[in-house]
């Protein structure tokens, strides 16, 4: 059976793993033509060879890297209806990251999107159609513990992402955020201790939020939300911020709490174990 899908020509980034590689063997898997895009080369062939999709390594964030990307996809394709800016890092770190984080998170969650969006309006605003996905992040639309970084940056997509749909709605431009919590990848698994606390319990597969997705654009709905409860969680954030931060705060003083309880259960549990070794020697 022939959906809208069917035939389109879609790029996503970062789909040599993870939620990329779950939307690009979902948009695949409803005939449409994927170009996969990858830093790394071999995880880029590996998920085209897989869904019959076309391999397109390189870096999706940088001016070269879009441009590059973007002219490889349309030689393949003949055109671009679906562009997926899915690609994505979470530095870890507060304030004090480090301007090397901080310029990275920009860069690859905001900046990738504006460059991608800047060489891909022309042709979708002259045609009257396109569609444009971000993949952003339930800290988009809240925060993220642990990571400063992450969580201004997911804003700033989901502000650029907003700002597209604002402005090109009528102009026959769909916008979609998909802002997922914890989703089973090599990022939450990375997440350190406040991503693992806060998100791992609750983490979807990636391949439910490439499901969310295809249901959020046949619906043609802005915000992708896989779990349904962030809905909840936005309001109330909106509502009433103080007794949202509050909330959040008590979070983050578990996640200390556990941090605290955890190194000290590491402390006796080496000291269980290396202490008689110590003895024998001494
Ligand atoms: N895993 C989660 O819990 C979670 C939750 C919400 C949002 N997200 C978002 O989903 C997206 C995908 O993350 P994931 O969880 O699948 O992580 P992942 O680390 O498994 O996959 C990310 C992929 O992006 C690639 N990549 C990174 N920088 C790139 C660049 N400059 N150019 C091309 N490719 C690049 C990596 O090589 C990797 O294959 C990210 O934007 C992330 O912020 C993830």
């Amino acid at each position: 059976m022939s959906t809208p899908l069917a035939g389109q020509g879609v790029v996503v980034t970062g789909a040599g793993h993870g939620i990329g590689a779950a939307l690009a063997e979902a948009f695949a898997a409803e005939g449409a033509r994927v170009v996969v895009n990858d830093l790394d080369a071999e995880a880029a062939e590996r998920v085209a060879a897989r869904i019959g999709g076309i391999p397109a390594p390189g870096d999706a964030a940088g001016a070269e890297g879009v441009a590059a990307l973007i002219a490889a996809a349309r030689t393949a394709l003949g055109r671009i209806d679906v562009y997926c800016a899915n690609a994505g890092i979470a530095p870890g770190g507060g304030a004090d990251a480090g301007p090397s984080a901080w310029a990275a998170a920009w860069d690859v969650n905001v900046m990738a999107h504006v460059r991608a969006a800047e060489l891909l309006l022309p042709d979708w605003l002259e045609r009257g159609e396109g569609r444009f996905v971000a993949t952003v992040s339930a800290a988009g639309l809240l925060t993220m513990l642990g990571s400063a970084p992450y969580a201004v940056s997911k804003h700033g997509a989901l502000a650029f992402a907003e700002w597209l749909a604002a402005s090109y709605r009528h102009r026959g431009l769909r916008v979609h955020a998909v802002c997922p919590q914890g989703v089973r990848t090599r990022m939450l698994a990375d997440s350190g201790p406040a991503g693992q606390a806060l998100l791992a319990a609750e983490a979807l597969e990636p391949a439910d939020v490439a499901a969310a997705l295809l249901h959020g654009i046949e619906s043609e709905t802005f915000l992708i939300l896989p779990h349904p409860q962030v809905a909840d969680y936005y309001a109330a954030r909106a509502a009433a911020p103080d007794r949202w931060l509050d909330a959040m705060n008590h979070l983050q003083q578990n996640v200390e709490k556990r941090n605290v309880e955890k190194r000290s259960v590491e402390k006796r549990s080496v000291e269980k174990h290396i202490e008689p070794h110590l003895g024998e020697k001494g």
